[in-house]
């Protein structure tokens, strides 16, 4: 089959070499002009592991090539994605709509066939019926049908996600269209992917509803978290002793220092901004989003309590700036708001990523970075670990205690166990795992205040 994808982005290039890897000749197309050099050149602009080589093969097989007009791949596709962003809108915290509105213009004008037109990008529910309409406006003549075919891979483990997925929605009305979406998806049959056919709004709001449990699941875990370091229990044993039960399952349930990233936080705001629009608030969603800001500065009260009360003056090592390792993406990153707060504070930061620095430095200010993690601990007050990168999961302790200018290390993804930087002479603070010494919990009181309840 012969696909074009409008938007070469994160998920339109992975969808695009993906489906090329399934032997469909495939046009990704990008208006980012320098995007679609240095794809030309072999050079992939974004990091997300196996996707150079990927792209690589796919491109000397001749299934995958990269265009910035998308005149001549639309007229000859049978199925046309629309891949481009759908960020919050500044001011309102709705989807920005504006691309998707505009690639269904661009596409209506180049249409040649029956073409299905799909949409990939996250949009809210009812995205589907004004990019027909659009299409219908611009192109009255036109074979066509919109489709929703929301994506659920994660950056990181993108092409995995997208080879082995959990399932495919598919959100069409018209039988043809259906057909052309089987056979596009068809190699994944034989992974025994489900393929779940839906109404267009209903595959819309799955896309929300997904992405809005797992903030939920995410938040609610955060919040245990906060009751274990008061009452002297251990998050990661409650969340394996509630993630083994079936019904909930073992997946995001790792405390930390909040979501961030390039869907999350702008897809909740979006779930709640529709459904207050349609006059059914989904006040759960309301308030993980409400707890997950103000999680991101709590984080920097807790480096400054774990730095003494202050950090006028001193020097913050920050290892992680991504909002998850394996990706290069700085969208929303937990970083950004804790090192805002902890320069508001008075401390100046010094910082390594393992791939996230150069984005990174289009979004901060003041920071200076090192080019590995000793080097950035090098005369530092404290070392905070914001990214759980598997760079950062061995860490030679002696060696960080020689460099740190005080041993002190925050632990905001629970990386090491509890007790191994403390034999180090490290003070360690890590998440949701105090102990009932630190939290200051006298067993006896608690016991005493029971016996007094009852
Ligand atoms: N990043 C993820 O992990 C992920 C996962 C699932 C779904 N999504 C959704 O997929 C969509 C794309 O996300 P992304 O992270 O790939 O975005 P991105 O910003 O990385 O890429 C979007 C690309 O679209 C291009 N573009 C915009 N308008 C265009 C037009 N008219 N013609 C051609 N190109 C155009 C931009 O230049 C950009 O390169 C979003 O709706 C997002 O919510 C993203």
């Amino acid at each position: 089959m012969r696909v074009a994808i409008i938007g070469s982005g994160y998920v339109g290039l992975v969808s695009g070499a993906c489906f090329a890897d399934f032997g469909h000749v495939v046009c990704c197309v990008d208006k980012d002009e320098t995007k679609i050099e240095a794809l030309r050149r072999g050079e992939i602009p974004i990091f997300e592991p196996g996707l150079s080589d990927l792209v690589a093969k796919n491109v000397r097989a001749g299934r995958l090539s990269f265009a910035t007009e998308l005149a001549e791949p639309v007229r000859t596709a049978e199925a046309v994605f629309i891949a481009v962003g759908t960020p919050s809108r500044r001011g309102d915290g709705f989807a920005d709509l504006s691309y998707v509105y505009q690639a269904a213009r661009e596409i209506a004008a180049a249409l040649e066939g029956y073409t299905v037109v799909v949409t990939k990008s996250t949009v809210p529910v009812g995205t589907g019926d004004e990019v027909e309409r659009i299409i219908r406006e611009t192109a009255p003549r036109a074979s066509f049908a919109v489709v929703s075919n929301p994506e659920f891979l994660r950056e990181g483990a993108a092409i995995a996600d997208f080879k082995r997925p959990d399932r495919i929605v598919i959100g069409a009305e018209d039988e043809r269209a259906r057909a052309v979406m089987s056979e596009l998806y068809r190699p994944l049959y034989l992974n025994q992917a489900p393929i779940l056919f839906t109404s267009r709004r209903t595959a819309e709001l799955t896309k929300y509803a997904a992405n809005a449990f797992l903030a939920t699941k995410i938040t609610f875990i955060n919040e245990i978290a906060d009751l274990c370091e008061k009452v002297g229990a251990n998050v990661q044993e409650v969340a394996r002793g509630i993630g083994l039960d079936n019904r909930i399952g073992t997946k995001f349930l790792h405390a930390g220092p909040g979501f961030g990233g390039s869907c999350f936080p702008k897809d909740t705001l979006a779930l709640i901004k529709t459904a207050q629009d349609y006059g059914a608030p989904i006040r759960i969603v309301e308030t993980v989003v409400a707890v997950n800001d103000q999680r991101k500065r709590a984080m920097a009260r807790k480096v400054i309590a774990a730095c003494g009360g202050s950090v006028r003056g001193k020097r913050i090592a920050i290892l992680g700036l991504t909002f998850k390792p394996n990706t290069d993406d700085m969208r929303e990153a937990p970083s950004l708001a804790i090192i805002t707060a902890l320069q508001d504070a008075g401390a100046t930061i010094r910082a390594y990523d393992p791939e996230g620095m150069e984005q990174a430095k289009r979004l901060l200010e003041g920071v200076d970075y090192a080019e590995d993690a000793y080097a950035c601990a090098d005369g530092a007050d404290a070392l905070v670990l914001v990214t759980e990168w598997d760079a950062f999961r061995a860490l030679d302790f002696a060696r960080l205690k020689r460099l740190l200018k005080s041993p002190i290390l925050v632990d905001l993804r629970n990386i090491y166990p509890p007790g191994e930087a403390e034999k180090h002479g490290f003070t360690y603070v890590s998440v949701g795992r105090a102990s009932a010494e630190e939290a200051g919990v006298e067993l006896i009181d608690l016991a005493e205040r029971r016996k007094a309840r009852l």
